[in-house]
């Protein structure tokens, strides 16, 4: 059982997709642990990719995750982190494989719907970020 931390962006909530994205979750065994929409403030966003924090797209990405509302949730699975990683499809929807959801709704690299966690240390991270224990619900 591992948990992982999934973003639904600014541009999957315009897009009116939550639902596409739950269902693919839903339809591969993975579990919705926590859920919330919230509107991140500047520093918020800029605290999350923290880890990016010198990298050159840095401001024009804390912007855009401030853009809107944003859906985050835990799921929870055997694996979850790859295979969450494997249906989002590559940072990059140009390299992303057919059938994943970068490929079919993403704009650019920048605008690429969804976020997932790279990593056990990183979700334990980004889980704790935005949700306490009694948010989360093992089912
Ligand atoms: P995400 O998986 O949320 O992690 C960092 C985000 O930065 C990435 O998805 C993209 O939305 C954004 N980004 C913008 N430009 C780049 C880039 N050149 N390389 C990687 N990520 C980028």
């Amino acid at each position: 059982m591992e948990r992982t931390l999934s973003i639904i962006k600014p541009d999957g909530v315009e897009k009116n997709i939550i639902g596409e994205v739950i269902k693919r979750f839903e339809t591969n065994g993975i579990k919705i642990a926590a859920m919330k929409m919230i509107h991140l403030s500047k520093s918020q966003a800029q605290g999350f990719y923290a880890v990016h924090k010198e990298r050159p797209f840095f401001d024009s990405l804390t912007d855009f995750m401030t853009s809107g509302p944003i859906v985050v949730m835990v799921l929870e699975g055997e694996d979850v982190i790859s295979k969450n990683r494997k249906l989002m499809g590559a940072t990059n929807f140009k390299d992303a494989e057919e059938g994943t959801i970068r490929k079919e709704y993403a704009t650019d690299i920048e605008k690429n719907v969804v976020h997932g966690s790279d990593a056990p240390e990183t979700a334990a991270f980004e889980i704790g970020y935005f949700f306490n224990d009694l948010e989360l619900h093992s089912r």
